[in-house]
C-alpha cells in the first residue's frame, strides 16, 4: 500500500505504467520535466538530468516507497549525446541510489532500456567504464573524456546499454541487503511521442526497417503491462534481468548470428 514511483509519468510509457498501477488502486507519484496530469496522485516536476534539480525532487518524494518505475528518457534526436547519457543514464542511476533505502522489502526497481540497448555485451569492455564510475559527477567526467566515442556511437545506445549492466551489477546487493529486486524491459518500437525524436535522429525509413517479424509498433499499455509484470509476485523470483518486448527483432537476429 506504501506509494509508487514512476518517472517519466507525464507521457509514453511512464503515463501508461502511473494510469496501470492508479487503476489497480495504488497511490502514483509521478516525476517528469513535464507536468503528469493523468493517472497520478501527486506530479513532482523535476529535469532527472540535472543532479540539483533530481536531489530537489528526491526531497519531495515519500519516506517510504513500495515500487520505483523509470521511464523517463530522451533520444538522440532530442538532445547532444552527453545530455541523453545524463538523463537516461546518470540521473537515473543517481535517483535509484538515493531512493534505494526507501524501498520496502518486496519492492521492485523496473526500468525501460531499450532494443537499442542489446549490443550491451559486445560494448561492455567500453561501456562498463561508465558503469562503474562513482556518481553523477564522475559519470559526467567519463563522458567528457570519452566524447569521441559519444558522439560516434550516439548517446541513446551507450545509455541504455549502461543500464542494462548496472541492473546486472546491482541486483545481487539490492536482493542480498533489502530484498528487493531490479529488472529492465528492452522495447522494440513503440508508438510514444519519443518516435518524432527517434525518426529525426535516424530516419523514419530506419524505424520502419525495424518492425519485422512483428510488423507493426508496440503500443505503450503493452509495454507498461511487461513493467508492470516485473514488478508483481508473479516475477518473485527475477532480478537482475531484460526482458526484450521487440516483437522478435532481437531472437531473429541472434539467431542469423548463430
Ligand atoms: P516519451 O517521450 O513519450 O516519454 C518520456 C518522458 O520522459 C516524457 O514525459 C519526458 O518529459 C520525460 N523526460 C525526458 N527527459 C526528462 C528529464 N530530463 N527529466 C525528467 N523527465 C524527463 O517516451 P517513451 O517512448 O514513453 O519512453 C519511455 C522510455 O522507454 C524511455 O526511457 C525510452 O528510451 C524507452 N524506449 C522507448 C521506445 C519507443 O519506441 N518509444 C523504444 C525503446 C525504449
Amino acid at each position: 500500500d506504501l506509494p509508487i514511483v514512476v518517472t517519466g509519468a507525464a507521457s509514453g510509457i511512464g503515463a501508461a505504467v502511473a494510469g496501470l498501477l492508479t487503476d489497480a488502486g495504488a497511490e502514483v507519484v509521478g516525476v517528469d520535466r513535464s507536468p503528469a496530469r493523468h493517472g497520478v496522485a501527486r506530479s513532482v516536476q523535476a529535469d532527472l538530468g540535472d543532479p540539483d534539480s533530481l536531489a530537489a525532487a528526491v526531497a519531495q518524494l515519500p519516506r517510504r516507497i513500495g515500487s520505483l518505475f523509470l521511464c523517463a528518457g530522451l533520444s538522440d534526436g532530442a538532445a547532444a549525446p552527453r545530455r541523453v547519457v545524463e538523463v537516461n543514464f546518470l540521473g537515473l542511476r543517481e535517483l535509484v541510489e538515493q531512493l534505494a533505502p526507501r524501498i520496502a522489502r518486496g519492492g521492485a526497481v523496473v526500468s525501460t532500456t531499450s532494443a537499442a540497448g542489446r549490443g550491451y555485451r559486445e560494448n561492455a569492455a567500453d561501456v562498463l567504464g561508465l558503469v562503474r564510475t562513482t556518481g553523477f559527477a564522475d559519470g559526467r567526467r567519463w563522458c567528457e573524456q570519452h566524447h569521441g566515442y559519444l558522439d560516434r556511437r550516439g548517446g541513446y545506445r551507450i545509455s541504455k546499454e549502461a543500464l542494462v549492466l548496472y541492473t546486472k551489477l546491482r541486483c545481487w546487493e539490492l536482493m542480498e541487503r533489502q530484498g528487493v529486486r531490479i529488472n529492465t524491459v528492452g522495447p522494440g518500437v513503440t508508438d510514444t511521442p519519443m518516435l518524432a525524436d527517434s525518426a529525426k535522429a535516424h530516419g523514419a525509413a530506419r524505424l520502419d526497417a525495424l518492425l519485422a517479424p512483428v510488423g507493426r509498433r508496440a503500443t505503450a499499455e503493452e509495454q507498461a503491462q511487461i513493467l508492470l509484470y516485473l514488478n508483481s509476485g508473479w516475477a518473485s523470483f527475477v532480478t537482475g534481468q531484460v526482458i526484450w518486448s521487440d516483437g522478435g527483432r532481437i531472437s531473429t537476429e541472434e539467431v542469423a548470428a548463430l
